[in-house]
């Protein structure tokens, strides 16, 4: 049997155990596609920190972080204060309350382009709110987004060209699909036609930066999309508080009029929004003459557990160095995997800016489409970094939290180096 393969099932016995039975209640016994692994994956009883544990003892650096929610790493004391001090008050009082303010205020403080803010639950809804406001104040039903690019799961963003199961195909026809970074694309369809309502995107590109986008381009569509009035809606449910305190639109001086914020929004605990443009979002209020235009319920908007959660976890993201921090450690993991990359001779990258870093393991340069690496390598790649005590992202990649230490790199610099030496041996290099 091949090294990676046969340590992996050696080490995790407890979480083979775990999987078999779950394999019977979950679709590939998951409850999320990027925690699929072949040939299982692990099952974690506990995190602190940097570090999560599994049911078999072993300890391993995270770089999941909550799906990227954890820029403060997981059980920082003034989330779990926050969140402490909140559940004996009440979880959900189904009524307005002023930790809801107190969060939205720090949105506005920290966002730029956010006049208004509606909080949903998951970032899919904002995103599908986004759309749906631009829609309606638009009043056009076109929308451009970009092939790679994720904007959550919903009907009108979760198919490539050509559709998806599931998905109708009068969505489908209302959707303009580009290639990423394809600034004369945009410029070429809005000067051809005038039903679109926006244009959608992750500002530092697809999956955080997977196919990197700089800021001449989003300052150039930008430009392309207020000359025909088309709305910008910057998707930065990652890139949000992780970029710079107010996400990318702060960090390259682009203004989208409508942002999708999600994950460090609500500190790891269920919380989203659409922030932006007063008017855009006026839709959503009562009238005097009847209820609003645009519909949004949600039992769980703004519930005070999130709140708390979120408003501690954005304080500390304005008023420490722990976007720094973060970027630091996720450069010295590029520096250091590039350096092992280069000793072992092998044609790949490890790419990224701010807080993340990719591995691409299929070329010299950073990718500039999805899908171009076989899944079969992603998962040897994500099992050899497990059996060294580092647990990868599925992109393959990470994103570093402010409590990432020097020792967590080094650990994760070494376990690379191994991985490749074990990638060799197995033939898969
Ligand atoms: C850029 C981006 N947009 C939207 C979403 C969807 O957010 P959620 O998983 O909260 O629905 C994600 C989730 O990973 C994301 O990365």
């Amino acid at each position: 049997m091949p090294r990676i393969l046969d340590e992996f099932e050696r080490r995790t016995p407890g979480s083979l155990r775990l999987h078999s039975k779950a394999s019977s209640l979950f679709p590939n016994g998951v409850t999320h596609v990027g925690r699929y692994l072949e040939p299982y994956p692990i099952y974690v009883t506990q995190a602190s920190g940097a570090r999560k544990r599994d049911v078999d003892g072993n300890e391993y650096v995270d770089y999941f972080g909550g799906h990227g929610a954890l820029i403060l790493g997981h059980n920082h004391p003034a989330v779990i204060d926050a969140v402490s001090a909140q559940l004996s008050l009440g979880v959900h009082y189904g009524a307005s309350h002023e930790l809801e303010i107190q969060w939205a205020d720090l949105i506005r403080e920290m966002v730029p382009s956010a006049e208004r803010v509606r909080f949903t639950v998951t970032g899919t809804e904002a995103s599908m709110l986004g759309i749906r406001l631009a829609r309606a104040f638009q009043k056009k039903a076109k929308i451009i987004r970009f092939a790679g690019h994720f904007h959550g799961w919903h009907d009108h963003v979760c198919f490539s060209a050509g559709g998806a199961d599931g998905v109708v195909d009068g969505l489908v026809d209302d959707v303009i699909l580009l290639p990423p970074n394809d600034i004369d694309g945009v410029k070429h369809v809005l000067a051809e036609r005038d039903d679109v309502a926006a244009v959608i995107l992750e500002p530092t590109g697809a999956s955080f930066g997977m196919i990197p986008t700089g800021g001449a381009f989003l300052h150039d569509l930008r430009a392309a999309t207020a000359a025909r009035k088309v709305l910008l809606i910057f998707d930065e449910v990652i890139s949000g508080f992780r970029c710079s305190s107010g996400g990318a639109q702060k960090h390259f001086g682009v203004p989208p009029d409508l942002t999708v914020l999600a994950k460090i929004l609500a500190g790891g605990f269920p919380g989203a929004a659409i922030v932006g443009r007063a008017d855009i979002l006026a839709p959503l209020d009562y009238t005097a003459t009847g209820p609003p235009r645009v519909m949004h319920q949600g039992t769980y908007n703004a519930e005070p557990v999130s709140a708390a959660a979120g408003i501690a976890t954005l304080q500390q993201v304005r008023d420490t160095n722990a976007l720094a921090h973060a970027n630091h450690a996720a450069a010295m993991i590029r520096e250091g995997c590039n350096e092992a990359i280069r000793r072992k001779g092998v044609s790949w990258v490890v790419h990224g800016c701010f807080s993340e870093f990719h591995i691409h393991p299929v070329g010299t340069a950073p990718p500039v489409q999805k899908g171009t690496v076989p899944l079969s390598l992603v998962h040897k790649i994500r099992l050899g970094m497990l059996c060294h005590g580092v647990d990868l992202n599925g992109w393959p990649g990470g994103l570093c939290s402010s409590v990432h230490t020097d020792g967590d790199v080094e650990r994760t610099v070494d376990a690379f180096r191994r991985t490749l030496d074990w990638l060799g041996e197995d033939g898969a290099l």
